[in-house]
Parts: C-alpha cells; structure tokens; sequence
C-alpha cells in the first residue's frame, strides 16, 4: 500500500493536482488583491470627501486642492500597483528587484498611517538603530507588510483600558547578514486562542476582520526570503520581520 505522503505527491503531479493547486493560487491571489485595494480605496474615498467639503467652502486655495489631487492620484497608482505585486506574489512570477531602503520603506508606511493614529489618538513612533539598512526586494511589497502591521497595532491600542496607546516601529541591524524591524505596540494582546496560528488565512477575532493581513505580510517575508514572528513580550505585542542585508 502507497504511504499519505507518496499519495499527496502523486496528487500534485497529477493533471487534477495541478488544476487545483492553479486554482487554490488564484483563490488565494483574488482574497490578497480585494484585502489590499481596500487600503488605498479607503484613502481616496476620505480624500475625495474632504476635497468635495474644502469646494462647498467659501475660502479654496488651489495649493490645497493639488495637493489634495495629487494624494488622489498616488492612491490610485498604489491601487494598480497592488493589483500587479499581489499577482506576482500569488503566482510565483520573477520580477526585478531592487536596493530597498528599510528607512524610507518605513517613513513612508508610517506617513501614510499618520492621519489614521492621530485620529484615534494613538503616539506613532519611529526609530532606527542602524545605518543605512537596506534589502534586495520589491519596496512597495514591503511596504504592504508593514503597513498590515501597523494597522493590526493601532486597532490593538484602539481600547479604553489603554490609557497611553502608542505603537513603535523600529529597525536594528541584527548581525552582518540580517537586519530587524519590529512593530511594538502596549495593546491588548494577540488572544491566547490564536497565537500559533495568527499567520494563517482566515484567522481573526476582530468582527470587521478578514484575517488576512498577518498571512501576506508572512507571504511577503517568506518571498524576500525573510522570517516573520510574534515575539514573546510582557505586554502588549512584538511583531518582528527579520530580512537578509543586502
Ligand atoms: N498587534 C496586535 N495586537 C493584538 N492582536 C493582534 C495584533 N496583530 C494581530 N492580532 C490578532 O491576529 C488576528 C489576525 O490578524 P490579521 O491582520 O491577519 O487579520 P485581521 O486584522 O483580523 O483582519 P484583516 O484581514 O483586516 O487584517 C487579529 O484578528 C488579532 O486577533
Ligand atoms: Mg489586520
């Protein structure tokens, strides 16, 4: 009798095997790019909001309005972009990588999660212990990861038993070949129920949560040949991303 294990590799190799690897790929690629586009959509619809506001206003300067246009249009090429990264991702396409800057990579999540915190009250740090720490990979890609993370913390402060919420994003150079970002938070906490398996599909325990955000930013990681985990802490939580110098 053939073993499970000879079984499941005689499936894969198989026409069906394929045909359903294929379309468990694009399954999975079509939750990643509806999870994503949301982020950018969601920008545009408050930017478009408070354009249409600014207009109905008796004073409008056209500098205000740029620069209410421009943050439009960089939403939407974010969006297209989105579109093209997740398919690469999803279906294991090679594309061009580049030098990456974990500092701009991260300053540039950070801007645009800014208007988010300061809404909900939330302090929004960022520090960097290392010198120019960079990474061979896709910036937009790590961007996504970051900014999955960010936003997990700033809903995990977003409770009033945290008197102090604040979330911190910081990077150290761990050895000659790797280097750290963390996202600290002093948060509710990653529920006990769920923490070996957070980086799973489909895992949540928020009402309005897709359980998808932790599972790309691994799927991200995992393509720039990195490791994603949750880091034991005393409060609150530590996400850490470890990624190989370039
Ligand atoms: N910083 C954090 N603090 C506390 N719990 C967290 C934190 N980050 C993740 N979690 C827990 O892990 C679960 C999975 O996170 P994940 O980002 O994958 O999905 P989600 O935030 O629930 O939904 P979404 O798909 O919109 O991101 C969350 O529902 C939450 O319970
Ligand atoms: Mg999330």
């Amino acid at each position: 009798m053939t073993n499970p294990e000879t079984q499941l590799s005689e499936f894969a190799n198989s026409g069906v095997g394929r045909q359903w690897e294929r379309e468990t790929a694009m399954r999975v690629m079509t939750a990643y790019i509806a999870h994503e586009l949301n982020h950018p959509l969601g920008t545009i619809i408050n930017v478009a909001n408070m354009l249409s506001r600014r207009l109905s206003g008796p004073v409008v300067s056209p500098k205000d309005i740029g620069e209410h246009v421009e943050s439009i249009k960089a939403e939407a090429i974010r969006a297209t972009s989105i579109i093209r990264h997740m398919r690469m991702l999803t279906e294991h396409k090679p594309t061009a990588r580049t030098s990456v800057s974990l500092v701009e990579a991260c300053s540039d999540t950070i801007a645009r999660v800014a208007s988010l915190a300061k809404a909900k009250q939330v302090k929004l740090r960022f520090v960097s212990r290392a010198a120019r720490p960079k990474v061979y990979g896709v910036k937009e890609l790590l961007e996504t990861a970051l900014y999955n993370l960010v936003i997990n913390s700033i809903a995990a402060v977003d409770n009033p038993g945290i008197t102090r919420p604040r979330v911190i994003v910081c990077i150290a150079v761990q050895d000659t070949n790797w280097t750290t970002i963390q996202v600290l938070d002093n948060g509710i906490g990653v529920p006990e129920a769920i923490r070996d398996k957070v980086f799973e599909p489909f895992v949540t325990t928020r009402a309005d949560g897709a359980g998808l955000g932790l599972a790309i930013a691994s799927d991200i990681i995992r393509w720039h040949h990195g490791r994603i985990s949750n880091r034991p802490c005393k409060s609150g939580t530590c996400m850490e991303i470890v990624l190989p110098r370039e």
